[in-house]
């Protein structure tokens, strides 16, 4: 996109090399040059699947599209846009100069993500990949060597928005993470990935020409290539280059129970939990346990521990401002520090409101201190509460206003010119504003990093804490974010649908280097059924992090409730998964070392067979072991694996 996009650093593997100086052309507007709208223009314009949206923000119309500088021609094809950048008259940048080492802006600082990556880099003539550019520089071309073509046909229109957010479950839409990186199989089944290493508000178009469109309103433009050949190869290489997964502790891998509304430690023993949800806390402050309705829990959990088992407990990444002074270390602590993400003026806390009563501060994790502060108090908590592994929640940061008070200002960082179509079109929906400010910068560019930023540290801690292999679950994740952490989908609901989804997050998690992942069994929100919640336990026995997890007010769905019949079908299933575990702990072990899949789709391991492609159905365990639940209401087996086309 011009706006933000005008001037780009790179590091790109592939671009290497060369220096770029970019010149902005003017619209078309400005040069008279201006095409199409008239019907016999559009039939000279641009071929449909060709078309480069133009006005990928909604209002369109032809008068602002042609202000612009570009073509209005409308079409019934879905989705492509009917307003294009002109094919033929000059549009966006060109490149000047000597070709040398990177394109770059020497007027502008921008923000980089504080990632490093580890490549060995090649030399240019050892390289699978030849980088062609166009005669007048302004586009370039990655060609694979050994065939010569990289391009693959997308049958759709197709837009991802890429930016953390607290929201609702639908496909396409931002969640809580931010990974943009994507592996395709080419149609010889060779297999690329692409990771755009860039933490700003972005998405990410797809078109039949075929061609892929990344806007991202910040940062840097930095690619990053990886060309398998084969996809295992290619996630190898991303995860060498990003950091390899964790290594998960043995215990981890078992069956575990939780559910947001336990309520009181009686319903705790008589279920035999491991994951402490937030109604564990005194009046939902962190680092505090609820004296009263969970008297007795620090027992409990030594109990537990003597019995074998090990127990998880939540954290937000709220602090409550409103206890009395003295009364509450952690914010206390945490005020004495000045660790607390901050308004635009930088210096007085963003204050927003939360789960603790009152309202809350939110601990900057980009900021050294804070990660002592955090270490600290996990630390000490340990000796409260004998945790085994800590669940960090709520870290895209959520807050329930737009916005911490008074709300946002007018500003173009709070309201950009283009904003990616992210849920709301607004950056500030349930978060904080674009113009806070973090340790490492505006939170417009650091958003994305926040539970990033605190799954290290957590993992570290945990770590440092118990003397073993930490576990840390993050909801909000970011490239790399694998390396520290493993993640669960979220808030999905109690319907047939979302446990199909399931398989499909799962799958593109251990794309993203995090092969610790799991859904919530028989679903989050919405009452479940016992139809479902059976075959949910019969899939989620397979997820690499298998809970059953349930929210507040909801019926209980552990498999102990539905009775005996129940409770032997899902204990059979389990059983299967407590007989694998060796293999298991050895895919873990893999992908902890050479960056292996845990899970992969049947087309990631037979990519030539033709019949795999976009299977979302079904999956396997590493190379030898395939699951095939069924994932229909009434219904007794699989039939034949379809392509659903939700990708
Ligand atoms: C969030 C989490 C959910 C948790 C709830 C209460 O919605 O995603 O898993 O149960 O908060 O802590």
């Amino acid at each position: 996109h011009k706006i933000h996009m005008n001037i780009v650093r790179s590091h790109c593997l592939f671009l290497c090399g060369f220096l770029w100086s970019l010149t902005a052309f003017p619209p078309c507007a400005a040069l008279g040059q201006c095409r199409g709208s008239s019907p016999e223009q559009c039939s000279r314009a641009v071929a449909v699947q060709r078309r480069v949206d133009c006005h990928p923000q909604p209002g369109a119309t032809q008068e602002n599209c042609e202000a612009r500088g570009c073509t209005w021609c409308t079409t019934d094809v879905p989705n492509a846009p009917w307003c294009f950048f002109p094919e033929d008259s000059p549009y966006g940048y060109s490149l000047g100069g000597n070709a040398e080492k990177t394109i770059y802006d020497p007027n502008t600082e921008r923000f980089e993500v504080p990632l490093k990556i580890d490549s060995p880099g090649v030399a240019a003539e050892d390289t699978s990949y030849d980088v062609e550019f166009t005669d007048d520089s302004s586009h370039f071309r990655i060609k694979r060597k050994s065939t010569g073509t990289l391009t693959k046909n997308m049958k759709k229109w197709q837009s991802q928005a890429i930016h953390n957010m607290l929201f609702m479950f639908q496909p396409f839409a931002n969640l809580y993470g931010v990974h943009p990186f994507y592996m395709c199989v080419e149609d010889d089944s060779n297999a690329h990935g692409v990771l755009l290493l860039n933490s700003n508000a972005q998405d990410v178009s797809l078109s039949p020409n075929p061609s892929l469109t990344f806007r991202t309103i910040g940062g840097i433009l930095d690619f990053y290539v990886f060309l398998g050949p084969t996809p295992e190869n290619v996630v190898q290489q991303y995860t060498e280059a990003i950091g390899r997964p964790h290594m998960p502790a043995y215990w981890s891998l078992g069956f575990q129970l939780s559910r947001w509304g336990y309520g009181s430690i009686d319903v705790l023993k008589e279920t035999d939990v491991q994951h402490l949800d937030i109604d564990y806390m005194e009046r939902r402050l962190d680092f505090t346990y609820d004296k009263e309705n969970f008297a007795g829990l620090p027992e409990y959990l030594q109990e537990l521990k003597k019995a074998g088992m090990h127990n998880i407990i939540i954290l937000d990444p709220f602090i409550s401002k409103d206890e009395e002074p003295g009364t509450y270390r952690p914010y206390d602590l945490g005020e004495e520090m000045g660790i607390w993400v901050n308004n635009s003026d930088g210096v007085t806390p963003a204050v927003g409101q939360a789960w603790p009563p009152g309202n809350a501060v939110f601990p900057d994790y980009t900021n050294p201190r804070t990660v002592e502060w955090w270490n600290q108090l996990c630390l000490e908590f340990k000796n409260v509460l004998d945790y085994d592994g800590i669940w960090i929640d709520m870290n895209e940061p959520s807050n329930f206003l737009q916005g911490q008070f008074p709300g946002c200002a007018d500003n173009d960082i709070n309201n950009p010119p283009y904003i990616p179509s992210i849920s709301d079109r607004s950056l500030a929906e349930k978060t904080l504003c674009p113009d806070s400010k973090t340790y490492l910068g505006e939170h417009y560019n650091t958003h994305s990093l926040f539970g990033w930023s605190q799954t290290a540290p957590t993992f570290h801690a945990v770590q440092q804490a118990t003397g073993k292999r930490a576990f840390v679950l993050s909801r909000s994740t970011f490239v790399s974010s694998g390396k520290h952490g493993g993640h669960w989908l979220g808030d999905n609901f109690s319907q047939w649908k979302d446990m199909h989804y399931s398989i499909i997050g799962m799958l593109e998690f251990n794309l993203f280097g995090m092969p610790y992942i799991g859904a919530d069994i028989c679903g989050f929100n919405y009452n479940t059924t016992y139809e479902l919640c059976l075959r949910w336990m019969q899939l989620g026995s397979f997820y690499p992090f298998s809970r059953n997890h349930n929210a507040e007010g909801n019926m209980e769905q552990d498999p102990a409730f539905f009775g005996e019949e129940f409770a032997k079908i899902s204990r059979a299933t389990l059983r299967i998964r407590y007989s694998l575990l060796p293999y298991l702990y050895t895919l873990f072990f893999e992908s902890h070392v050479h960056g292996n899949t845990v899970v992969r789709s049947l087309m990631h391991e037979f990519t030539s067979d033709q019949q795999t492609r976009g299977i979302d159905t079904a999956f396997l365990w590493g190379p030898a072991f395939m699951v095939a639940p069924v994932l229909e209401e009434a219904s007794t087996a699989i039939k034949k694996h379809h392509h659903t086309g939700i990708k």
